[in-house]
């Protein structure tokens, strides 16, 4: 997903592999379908323009920020109902409900065996990245956050002033893979005795004076990946999505998971293709879907996507 601030300073985004996602989903007017991570809304639109009229959707995100602005921003006054701050919180009539919560909770909510269609767009949205406020970006100065949901789990500060030094290289090595993983934990560490982290850019700077610059890749890139794993516990929240997708799927239902780097890749490969052997699930084993050139082009964040498809 790109965003490009036009002059109104509002954020226009281009959903990634659109098409293929479409293609691939095959929904009709009259399907129920799940976006399990709405962001902004951009590929919720297509998903719910895909099975009007009368059809349904369910909108998952965690992130209460990126909801408000996904209603308000693609949908308007479609839908009515506001956000509340509480987890769980619902927008939308009876066809298309946005709700605030993790899409490991999509079983709650969802009914087993309902479902056409399943959308996994997984990332961080770029508003969060570039919101200094939310502690993400190691660019900006911000306080150094990077929970998804605001109002629950531990910050990234928490992790880097109060983990212990083993925990902490590895985290950097399993969630990173960062072959540096023990000198920027040692780093760190030193740093922390002294004075504790509080800012995105103090801790980017500590990373930057042990960690060389690989290209135009910023030195701390996997460190703050591996935080950002860690405070929102992903790759375990993936995995429950995952279980909870295939439970609200009919038979013949379709899951796309648009992916980003290789640890969560190898998570959902690794689902798909153990589906295939136990549970009766058709996909097509190890394959994936890639951006065409011209997306690259024309939106470089698309480069590392991969698109992974399942049938139940
Ligand atoms: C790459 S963005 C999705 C962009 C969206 N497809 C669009 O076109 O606007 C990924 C979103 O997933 C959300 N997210 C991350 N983990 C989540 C979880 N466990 N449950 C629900 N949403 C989650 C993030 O807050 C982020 O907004």
């Amino acid at each position: 997903m790109m965003f490009v601030q036009d002059e109104f300073m509002e954020y226009k985004h281009l959903p990634i592999m659109a098409r293929e996602i479409l293609e691939e989903l095959a929904l009709h007017p009259g399907d129920m379908v799940v976006d399990a991570t709405v962001g902004l809304g951009g590929h919720t639109k297509l998903l719910w323009e895909a099975v009007q009229p009368v059809g349904e959707l369910y909108g998952f995100e965690r992130d209460a920020r990126n909801l408000v602005l996904a209603k308000e921003q693609l949908f308007g006054d479609q839908i009515g109902g506001q956000i509340g701050d509480q987890i769980g919180d619902q927008i939308g009539d009876q066809n298309l409900r946005l709700i605030n919560a993790s899409y490991s909770a999509m079983g709650e909510t969802v009914k087993a065996e309902s479902v056409d269609g399943v959308l996994f767009d997984l990332g961080v949205a770029s508003p969060q990245l570039d919101d200094p406020e939310r502690g993400f970006s190691f660019r900006h100065d911000g306080p150094l956050d990077m929970r998804f949901d605001a109002t629950q789990g531990i910050t990234a500060a928490e992790v880097v002033n109060q983990w212990k030094e083993e925990d902490l290289a590895e985290v950097f090595r399993k969630y990173g893979e960062e072959l540096r993983a023990r000198v920027a934990m040692q780093a760190i560490v030193r740093r922390r005795r002294e004075k504790l982290f509080t800012s995105t850019l103090d801790l980017a700077e500590v990373i930057a004076l042990v960690i060389p610059r690989r290209g135009r890749i910023h030195p701390a890139t996997k460190i703050f990946q591996a935080l950002r794993i860690v405070v929102n516990d992903e790759l375990n929240e993936l995995s429950k999505g995952l279980e909870a997708a295939k439970l609200v799927l009919k038979p013949g239902g379709k899951l796309a998971v648009l992916t980003f780097h290789s640890l969560e890749d190898r998570i959902v490969k690794q689902f798909m293709n153990s589906q295939t052997v136990a549970g009766g699930v058709d996909s097509k084993k190890g394959y994936y879907l890639k951006p065409t050139p011209a997306e690259i082009a024309a939106n470089p964040r698309s480069r590392s996507a991969k698109l992974r498809i399942m049938v139940k």
